[in-house]
């Protein structure tokens, strides 16, 4: 692989207050970062770092961990732009939507879901994204549950088992018989692709009681656990993440101040994915800047479905996040970047340092390179290409 130095950059993102300035970010000026077989192994002035086998000189741009996307459904068949647009002519948004995408995912071959995939992850990292989260969720059934896990671990480690993400029509009058399925034969099946174990906790979906116990046989096999969270309206989703421990309640659209002293109080990352708030045209967005005054840990995702956000946009999120949520630029950078790797519960992304081998990053992804002085860019220039994982092509 040998030794890259990647100079003049004007600003670097390290997210870790040591590394850099003592703000959060933890960030430098006039930089230059060594990668030695895809480590860092230096970081320092601009100009100073000793003789690498090559210099890519940046020339003034803004270096930042890769994004981490840590709620995605990157894996499915099918096309919702219709819904799409009735919603925008109007329609109200519903959870049984997904059962559209489950038709078309059952249908769909390993190769094509594969195919279909892999394009939307290469969206992604042109757009900055080097770590992506991936749920099953439009199979509801053991053999197409299993298919979407099998092709989303070929893409990423962080697969997560989503059987429960509504109740499939045929168990539309037996929902006991799908608990049951999903915490027996489903699950057995299933947890050995998989890394997490998530549940959509909403009217139309799961309830608190079925959640609890699809949450708990999951953590019986292993599993870590997510739960979407309070997306649609007011719920028990976000107290019962920060009961069990949960590494992250998703979505966080409505809260209660009990649901945001919970997150605050525990070691939940609350996830916001403001694209879906955007494309449900939702009249609230999650409140970013409430959620990080209390001491909560905020993360940004994209929630990519067919559904309800079908974009792979960090820079996007970014943009909403700071406009709609209320998080400044450099509170949004860190929740896509640090707070998201936290969810995952992952030490190696998120960051840039030195001496900390934790945080040495192996994957060539682990860096992206923003076309503009500052990461303040990312919200103020909105829908600009000017993320990308370094060494990917231009978008
Ligand atoms: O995260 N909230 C549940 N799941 C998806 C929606 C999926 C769909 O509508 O297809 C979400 O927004
Ligand atoms: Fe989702």
């Amino acid at each position: 692989m040998g030794s890259v130095t990647y100079d003049n950059i004007a600003e670097l993102v390290t997210n870790d207050p040591t590394q850099g300035d003592e703000s959060f970010l933890g960030l430098r000026h006039d930089a230059a970062v060594v990668v030695d077989d895809g480590v860092v192994a230096w970081i320092g002035e601009a100009g100073q770092a000793s003789p690498t086998d090559e210099r890519v000189d940046l020339e003034g741009r803004c270096v930042l961990p890769a994004f981490v996307d840590s709620h995605t459904h990157l894996v499915f068949d099918g096309d919702r732009a219709e819904e799409f647009a009735a919603r925008m002519a109007g329609q109200p948004y519903a959870a049984g939507g997904i059962r559209t995408t489950v038709a078309a995912t059952r249908a769909a071959s390993a190769e094509a879901l594969l195919a279909s995939a892999t394009k939307r992850l290469t969206e992604a990292r042109s757009q900055g994204t080097g770590l992506v989260e991936i749920k099953s969720g439009y199979g509801l059934d053991v053999a197409t549950e299993v298919k979407m896990l099998q092709v989303a671990q070929q893409l990423t480690d962080e697969t997560t088992f989503l059987g429960a993400h509504v109740v499939p029509t045929e168990f539309a009058d037996d929902h006991r018989g799908y608990v049951d399925l999903v915490t027996g034969d489903m699950l057995d099946a299933c947890a050995p692709y998989a890394k997490w174990i998530d549940v959509f906790v909403e009217d139309g979906a799961f309830d608190a009681e079925a959640a609890r116990e699809i949450l708990l046989a999951g953590q019986a096999k292993g599993l870590g656990l997510r739960v979407h969270a309070n997306q649609l309206r007011p719920g028990p989703g976000v107290q019962l993440a920060c009961d069990l421990g949960a590494a992250s309640a998703d979505h966080c659209t409505h809260l209660t101040d009990g649901d945001v002293a919970a997150l605050a109080d525990s070691g939940t990352v609350a996830s916001l994915v403001p694209g879906a708030d955007f494309s449900t045209r939702s009249p609230v967005y999650p409140d970013g800047r409430r959620l990080w005054d209390a001491g909560a840990a905020v993360a940004l995702a994209t929630d990519c479905n067919p559904g309800t956000s079908y974009t792979t946009s960090m820079p996007f999120v970014i943009a909403l996040a700071v406009r709609e949520c209320h998080l400044t630029p450099s509170e949004a950078v860190w929740a896509a970047t640090s707070g998201a790797a936290r969810s995952l519960r992952r030490d190696d992304a998120g960051r840039i340092a030195v001496d900390d081998p934790a945080a040495l990053t192996v994957d060539p992804a682990a860096l992206t390179v923003v076309d503009a002085k500052t990461h303040v860019h990312l919200a103020y220039r909105p829908a600009v290409p000017l993320a990308q994982v370094l060494g990917e092509p231009a978008p």
